[in-house]
């Protein structure tokens, strides 16, 4: 692996280990209505096999679980050892014995040929060096028929809060490099991620899995508590003290009777590799 990519890739195992701790919090559920929304569209049957990409702390593999139970099996790979003991945990929790848990790279998959009938990537694909090129490596590792889902956020998702955030950490001087999760934000780039030559039946579907929010300090625990703590980690305690102070001000504007509205708007793209 290139110096460089190996450089990239500890820098969000590092970014994961440091946010695992809090990232089933409450603030944060929309990942696992996600992960139950993604099993709705994915519809993996009894018996199959699952390949979840960037499980995290595996909410979209326990939500395939259960659809399996007790034939079929999921691998659960990931990167961050803190995210796959919090996965651990999770899978324990649930009682599940047919999750299999594996620290590996989606850009590198150490299984046999033709093995899966589904693979879910829920929320990772933007991590990657090259997303196109892993889609193209997983083809591999899935058996004629199999499916591929994978979601991402729409543009509106997280905004206008995590349009203030980022001026804000701008402000201070710091280089806020460009927002990872904005990319395939749209339906173009995510049908461009499945080369047609490896892949039919794309299609995409939307949904919006917002919520309210209480207050401000909600909002600020998704960021302590996701990708977006890497640029608070950038500024000292006391820049980040004035920027939550001025954030929060920010917020008041957004309040309505019910909280603040937080956008998650996600697109789920699906293909299949030919029969043949
Ligand atoms: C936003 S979380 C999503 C977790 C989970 N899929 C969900 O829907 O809640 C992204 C995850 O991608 C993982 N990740 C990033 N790069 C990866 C890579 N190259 N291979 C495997 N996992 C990776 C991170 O460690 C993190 O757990």
């Amino acid at each position: 692996m290139p110096e460089s990519e190996d450089k990239l890739k500890n820098h969000i195992r590092s970014i994961f280990d440091c946010v695992s701790p809090g990232y089933d919090s409450p603030e944060m559920r929309y990942f696992s209505f996600s992960a139950d929304y993604m099993m709705g569209l994915a519809k993996p049957i009894s018996g199959e096999r699952v390949l979840d990409v960037a499980t995290g702390t595996g909410m979209v593999a326990i939500a395939a679980a259960q659809y399996l139970d007790p034939e079929g099996r999921v691998q659960a790979i990931d990167i961050s050892e803190g995210m796959l003991g919090k996965a651990k945990q999770n899978v324990d929790k649930h009682a599940l014995e047919n999750i299999d848990i594996h620290n590996m790279d989606a850009e590198s998959l150490e299984f046999r040929s033709n093995d899966f009938d589904l693979i879910t990537c829920g929320f990772g694909l933007f991590f990657l060096t090259d997303a196109k090129a892993a889609i193209k490596k997983w083809h591999r590792v899935l058996k004629p028929g199999g499916r591929v889902i994978v979601s991402t956020f729409r543009q509106s998702a997280f905004m206008p809060m995590a349009k203030w955030f980022r001026e804000l950490i701008e402000e201070t001087g710091v280089d806020f490099p460009d927002s990872s999760w904005q990319q395939f934000s749209d339906n173009k780039s995510c049908l461009a991620l499945f080369d047609n030559d490896l892949y039919q039946d794309q299609k995409i579907t939307t949904k919006q899995h917002g919520i309210h929010l209480k207050d401000a300090n909600e909002w600020w625990n998704i960021i302590i508590n996701s990708g977006l703590r890497s640029y608070l980690d950038l500024l000292d305690t006391q820049q980040q003290t004035e920027l939550r102070t001025k954030h929060a001000q920010q917020l008041e504007d957004l309040k309505t009777e019910d909280g603040i509205w937080l956008d998650v708007d996600v697109i789920y793209t699906q293909a299949v590799k030919p029969s043949k």
